[in-house]
């Protein structure tokens, strides 16, 4: 499972990189907006210094809503730097420029997908990844993981190459419960990642390991 971390921090961005279990880094415009990135050439310049830190992929989120402009805009994004993803809205126009980038080997994240229907529509447009936001489905009663198995099955019956990413990851259980039923990447808060770390049983163990290592020396 890749682990990509969801975040405009370049600080969280910087942390998860040097654990060492880092694949890449998904932004949006909101994440960009919380830590005070705004204005067009800023927010290009960070996806820039994004692609600094890590090695793997980096999403850039289109602002504009038709095809054009995504075009235009995809375009410009994917030349930034060669591990820009570019991420485009599950609307009808954005199911179109799916369709366009793949054709031109441009890489695609799909993303705001809350259903099975609008996963099996960006994998036959030839999406790179997919993004079923689990979290916001929690937040309104319904189960976000089963969207993440629903799709799975889907692609599974096919072959599509459309790898899942796993998105609004909110804690340390949505990322272990994804990797149970086969999402390709999760993209998560850097606490999500580090809770997988955590264990009384580790830390009670180490102490005493280090206490027994002490009484012999
Ligand atoms: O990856 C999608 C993500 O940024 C949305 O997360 O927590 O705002 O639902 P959230």
């Amino acid at each position: 499972m890749k682990f990509f971390i969801d975040t405009a921090n370049l600080d969280q961005i910087r942390d998860a990189q040097e654990l060492g279990v880092l694949d890449g880094v998904t932004t949006n415009p909101s994440l960009m907006a919380k830590e005070g990135i705004t204005g067009k050439n800023n927010i290009l310049k960070h996806y820039v210094d994004i692609c600094n830190i890590v090695d793997g992929d980096v999403s850039a989120e289109v602002i504009a809503t038709d095809l054009e402009g995504m075009i235009s805009e995809g375009e410009s994004l994917s030349e930034l730097h060669e591990q820009i993803v570019v991420k485009v809205p599950m609307i009808r126009d954005g199911v179109k420029a799916l369709k366009y980038f793949a054709d031109k080997g441009i890489r695609t994240n799909c993303t705001l997908v809350f259903s099975p229907g609008q996963a099996l529509l960006a994998a036959k447009a030839g999406a790179t990844y997919v993004s079923p936001f689990i979290g916001r489905l929690d937040d309104i009663s319904t189960d976000g993981l089963n969207l993440i198995s629903e799709i799975r099955h889907i692609y599974d019956n096919y072959g599509y190459e459309t790898e899942i990413l796993a998105a609004s990851i909110r804690h340390t259980m949505h990322i272990i419960d994804c990797a149970k039923v086969g999402a390709d990447v999760m993209t998560g808060p850097l606490s999500a990642i580090e809770g997988l770390l955590k264990h009384p049983l580790t830390d009670i163990g180490l102490a005493k390991f280090l206490a027994d290592y002490k009484k012999g020396n």
